[in-house]
């Protein structure tokens, strides 16, 4: 089974070519990393390589409850404590910087905390706060030149910050809606500074996000994920998509990123992502793909026979079954995810899945 050999990525060795996908499961409270999450973490070491829940690298990414954020040292430690438990099988961990931009309400963030966005386009619908229920999304505040500045420099040191905390690698969330997707997308982005517009300047908050990461922990241990036509957070599609990921997938490349992650989000309902992005993607990058979304043991070594992808993730096969590997080695039949139990606090639905040997 191509699933459950080697692979060499970057300078690591993975036992596998099996990738827990990042997963936010609301655990963190007061956004602090802890002995709950270990647990979690440390049940799912089986993978060749696990990418963190979304992470906050500042205070103004908080924008859902309970998410933890790699920004403070009690952050930092809390982390330390789950990629020591982790790092008890020869798994490999990538904290997911997440930072939510206009996906986010006050009521779930800290006091003097700011929904930050490119521009100020409204997003529709409610976002759930732990205080006040359902709430409308506030309208984001346009980032100045300061503003994204500063947020460059909290990603670089929430990666100084992973690297102490005991992390292999850190992946940017360039995907589902959030800020930097909200930079590369024109229906987000109505800029008309350098960081709005044409292809480059749509792109360029990300690839700064990634030189200035890399320069702090090294390119080959940085990895992105990208959601090309996701619709997630009221993102469009829009009439130079291609261009924007192939020349920011070459720029990718240039710098020396260990992976792209690219996400397909059809199994949970959004349209089919085309294959002819995904393919000119991996072209321009020219670096190990991670292919996500839908994924079963078939489907997934098919995905490898044919050389599509190096790696494959499984979030929702990972929730719900912790010794996915162990499973999918021996034919065992898997456990089914409860949605109910996705973002609600506590063990249920997040340590108790049980074991085949149980
Ligand atoms: C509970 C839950 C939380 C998720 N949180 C994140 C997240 O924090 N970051 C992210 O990039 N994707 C997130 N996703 C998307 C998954 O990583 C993945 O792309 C999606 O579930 C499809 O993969 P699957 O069919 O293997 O479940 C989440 C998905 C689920 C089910």
């Amino acid at each position: 089974m191509k699933l459950t050999e080697r692979f060499q990525l970057g300078f690591q060795v993975l036992e596998n070519r099996m990738v827990m996908a990042p997963m936010t499961r609301s655990r963190a409270l007061n956004n602090i990393p802890n002995d709950l999450m270990a647990v979690y973490y440390r049940q799912r070491n089986g993978a060749g390589l696990i990418i963190t829940e979304g992470t906050a690298p500042s205070p103004n990414a908080l924008g859902y409850p309970r998410i933890p954020g790699i920004f403070n040292k009690e952050q930092t430690n809390g982390w330390k404590r789950i990629t020591d438990e982790v790092h008890k099988s020869r798994c490999k961990i990538f904290v997911q910087l997440m930072h939510t931009g206009r996906v986010a309400h006050p009521d779930n963030m800290p006091e003097g905390a700011r929904v930050l966005a490119p521009s100020s386009v409204p997003l529709s619908g409610t976002m759930y706060t732990d205080e006040n229920g359902e709430q409308p999304y506030p309208t984001a505040t346009p980032m100045t030149m300061n503003d994204i500045e500063h947020t460059i420099r909290e990603y670089r040191v929430a990666s100084a910050n992973a690297m102490i905390a005991g992390f292999d690698g850190v992946e940017i969330h360039g995907a589902n809606g959030y800020l930097v997707d909200q930079f590369l997308n024109p229906c987000t982005n109505k800029r008309d500074d350098s960081y709005g517009g044409s292809t480059e300047n749509r792109c360029r908050f990300a690839l700064e996000v990634a030189k200035a990461i890399g320069e702090e922990i090294g390119f080959d241990k940085l990895g992105i994920r990208l959601s090309p036509y996701g619709v997630f957070n009221d993102m469009e599609s829009f009439e130079d998509i291609e261009n924007t990921y192939v020349y920011l997938a070459e720029e990718l490349g240039s710098l020396g990123l260990c992976y792209i992650h690219i996400v397909d989000h059809s199994s949970m309902g959004a349209p089919e992502v085309p294959w002819r992005i995904k393919s000119l993607i991996r072209n321009a990058f020219g670096r190990p793909v991670i292919a996500s979304g839908g994924f079963d043991k078939e489907k997934a070594e098919r995905f490898l026979e044919e050389e599509k992808a190096e790696l494959i993730s499984f979030a929702r096969p990972f929730l719900a079954n912790p010794d996915l590997v162990y499973r999918f080695k021996e034919g065992i039949a898997l456990n089914e995810p409860d949605p109910e139990t996705f973002y609600t606090p506590g063990k249920k639905g997040y340590t108790d899945y049980p074991f085949a040997d149980d």
